[in-house]
């Protein structure tokens, strides 16, 4: 070996470029000194005396990790350092540095389960945020948007305004309704996954079936089934995220006879487009949001519907005081041109949208909001029963507004007093071959049934995602080891590393937007994964007290509010006095500022490298962009008028 080339081994038996340097520099001079170490001081002298290229010269294997030092040139007379400034007893490290750039990132393969409006969301800014990230979207159906996607029953559209319910950072000015139907929500999200070039990392026709983490060699293997070929095959990945929503497992009702049932049997999530619903006797079960929206649809055509509705809900006017009628709200031609302007669009769309941050008070319990939202409910579902008044008694629930999610309803109970609708509130003892018995003995037939029952509330995964004995799919369930969906923030699960959760449980305020949330999470999920990338981590997970911690403070929480009113709804996974899962513990401000800076210390790590140093990440020294000729090393200069001092250096990829 060439004592003069980075191949010698210098203090501590660590490669030090600076000490190698002198050491050649001290032997082409004919001194045989004993290297030492330099302050940074003299390296500006060992520049002075050198011409770049040194990389080149003392070995091409570490060249591009230091390309800044300097190569000898022999024909120039090289001054000693002083030698007074060398320190005679430094103290030695028993760390070997590694031998790369501080911002050299760990490529981190990300698997996202999902491209509804999250998974797409996470197409569009995860690789944004996110340097290196090796991104594959998996999606059983066959095209995104999830929801929108699949529900294509009768009447089905947002019942929050559509310039509400869309991305923050990439409108659509021109929605035709104020609340768009379903197909134009679908094309939007469609449009967004085209237009920021989401397709390229998405394989449609994909179901995982199956998900365990591998201790051994830190991934997650997830079993893929690929649809059109039906071949199911095992992809490793170094982070899952779970975005395969909340709605999306839809059930059937398990009443006895189900399957004996000859006529038409669907859910509404499940709609046949072919069913031509004129001169039938139908049959809606269930009056959440998809029943209340499916029933005056059908009504409208359908000889008769019987609507079972087994307990009373509240029928709101709107969410946030917008006025709703049964049927297309219509833009202007003029309205929408005017939204062409950015600075009129702007203010438009921030008048609308904070009216869906102002609601949290009026879910407290006792407040006045509540009770003030309760006497104008009732007097308006007093007004719209007024064909069949003897039906209201049976409609008015004995929970709060806002123990069940809100269901504007416009047309529904003007549907229910028609003639054509029968609304039954007993319950149902069991299907025969052509209809429905009730459990008072009632039997009515129908040719069709359509189960408005909705999906699998408890949050649990369709599918086994385990990690260390414990399968999610079970742990979740009520009687399941944790028996609730047991998370931290409702971002990841302790004992589940690399593991994330996408509007899942308490993924979004009880105020706010679902797309405001959606991209809040994927932000802090963006912080998390750059932290693992950048600096040695192996593994990160939520610790147990942290989480522990967090269910301590929401079931402080929760009593204040009217969720926790004798209702069955989603947020308790249909079981009242359960714990709240589906929506945060506080407002949606509130979630936002939580998610805004991680609090590191609640999470527990396991680092790649084995020297047991948190700092061997910090590498040779440098940041790459040093080594890269003419990059950018003062992004951070900027006109004065675009500098404001609250962002100053604060964001990540503002570095030199
Ligand atoms: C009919 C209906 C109307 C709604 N209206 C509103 C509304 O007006 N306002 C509102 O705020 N919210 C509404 N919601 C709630 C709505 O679900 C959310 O707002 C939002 O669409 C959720 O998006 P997501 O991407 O998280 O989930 P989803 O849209 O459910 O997407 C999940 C995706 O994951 C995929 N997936 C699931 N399992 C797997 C697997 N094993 N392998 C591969 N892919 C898988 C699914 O195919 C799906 O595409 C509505 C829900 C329904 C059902
Ligand atoms: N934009 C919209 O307007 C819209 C439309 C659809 C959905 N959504 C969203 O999707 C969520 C889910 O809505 P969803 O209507 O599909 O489900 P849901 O709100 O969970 O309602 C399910 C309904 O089915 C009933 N049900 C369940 N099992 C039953 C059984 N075995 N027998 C009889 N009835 C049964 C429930 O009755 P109990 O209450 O008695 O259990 C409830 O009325 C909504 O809360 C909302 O977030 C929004």
């Amino acid at each position: 070996m060439r004592e003069d080339t980075a191949e010698s081994t210098s203090m501590h038996g660590t490669t030090q470029p600076m000490v190698r340097l002198i050491k050649v520099v001290q032997r082409r001079a004919g001194r045989s000194t004993a290297p030492s170490i330099y302050g940074a001081s003299d390296l500006s002298l060992i520049r002075l005396w050198s011409s770049r290229g040194f990389c080149d010269r003392v070995g091409q294997r570490r060249a591009h990790h230091c390309p800044l030092m300097p190569r000898i040139n022999p024909n120039i007379l090289l001054p000693l350092p002083p030698k007074s400034q060398a320190p005679l007893n430094y103290p030695k490290s028993n760390l070997k540095l590694e031998d790369h750039c501080i911002d050299d990132l760990r490529k981190l393969r990300v698997a996202v389960i999902g491209a509804g409006l999250s998974g797409i969301s996470a197409g569009i800014l995860l690789p944004a945020k996110v340097p290196n990230i090796d991104l594959t979207i998996f999606e059983k159906n066959q095209d995104v948007s999830g929801t929108w996607l699949e529900n294509i029953y009768p009447g089905v559209r947002c019942d929050i305004p559509a310039h509400v319910y869309q991305s923050t950072f990439s409108p659509n000015t021109q929605w035709s309704e104020r609340f768009a139907q379903g197909p134009e929500i679908r094309d939007y999200w469609q449009a967004q996954a085209r237009k920021h070039d989401v397709y390229r990392y998405i394989k449609l026709g994909h179901r995982i079936e199956f998900a365990e983490w591998e201790e051994k060699e830190s991934n997650w293997v997830v079993k893929v089934h690929d649809l059109k070929t039906d071949e199911t095959s095992d992809e490793k990945f170094d982070f899952v995220i779970l975005a395969i929503g909340r709605f999306n497992r839809w059930k059937l009702p398990d009443y006895p006879g189900v399957d004996e049932f000859k006529g038409v049997l669907r859910h509404t999530s499940d709609w046949d487009p072919t069913f031509e619903p004129k001169g039938k006797t139908v049959a809606v079960i269930g009056n959440g949001a998809s029943g209340i929206q499916v029933t005056p649809a059908l009504q409208k055509t359908a000889k008769h519907v019987g609507h079972y509705a087994r307990n009373p809900t509240w029928i709101a006017t709107s969410w946030a005081g917008d006025e709703r009628i049964d049927g297309p709200q219509p833009y202007s031609e003029e309205q929408r041109e005017s939204f062409n302007d950015p600075e009129t669009y702007l203010k438009f769309r921030k008048e609308l949208e904070v009216k869906y941050w102002r609601r949290f008070k009026a879910m407290l319990r006792g407040s006045e909001e509540n009770a003030g939202m309760r006497e104008t409910f009732i007097e308006i579902m007093k007004k719209r029963t007024e064909g069949k008044p003897e039906l209201l008694a049976g409609l008015i629930p004995d929970f709060a507004p806002h123990c069940r999610r809100l269901t504007p309803g416009p047309g529904y109970l003007e549907a229910i007093t028609q003639d054509n609708v029968e609304f039954i509130q007993t319950k149902i003892k069991r299907f025969t071959e052509t209809g429905i018995e009730t459990i008072d003995g009632n039997h009515r037939e129908y040719d069709a049934i359509f189960c408005a029952t909705g999906a699998n509330i408890d949050l649990a995964p369709p599918f086994s995602v385990k990690s260390r004995g414990i399968d999610l799919k079970d742990a979740w369930k009520p009687g399941g080891v944790f028996g609730f969906p047991y998370t931290y923030l409702g971002l990841a699960t302790p004992g589940f590393p690399n593991l994330l959760i996408l509007a899942g449980a308490h993924a979004t305020g009880p105020s706010g937007t679902v797309p405001h949330s959606v991209e809040t999470q994927l932000t802090y999920y963006a912080k998390l994964l750059r932290k693992v990338s950048s600096q040695g981590i192996k593994t990160i997970v939520p610790s147990k007290k942290a989480a522990d911690d967090f269910i301590e403070y929401s079931d402080a929480f929760f009593p204040k509010t009217v969720l926790t009113d004798n209702c069955s709804s989603w947020n308790n996974g249909g079981r009242p006095g359960a714990r709240i899962h589906g929506l945060w513990p506080g407002s949606a401000a509130h979630i936002t500022i939580v998610r805004r800076d991680p609090r590191w210390e609640d999470w527990e790590y396991e680092y790649i490298t084995d020297s047991g140093n948190r700092f061997a990440y910090f590498g040779n020294g440098y940041t790459k962009r040093e080594t890269e000729p003419g990059a950018d090393l003062t992004t951070y200069l900027k006109l004065p008028s675009e500098i404001n001092l609250k962002d100053l250096h604060e964001s990540w990829w503002d570095l030199p």
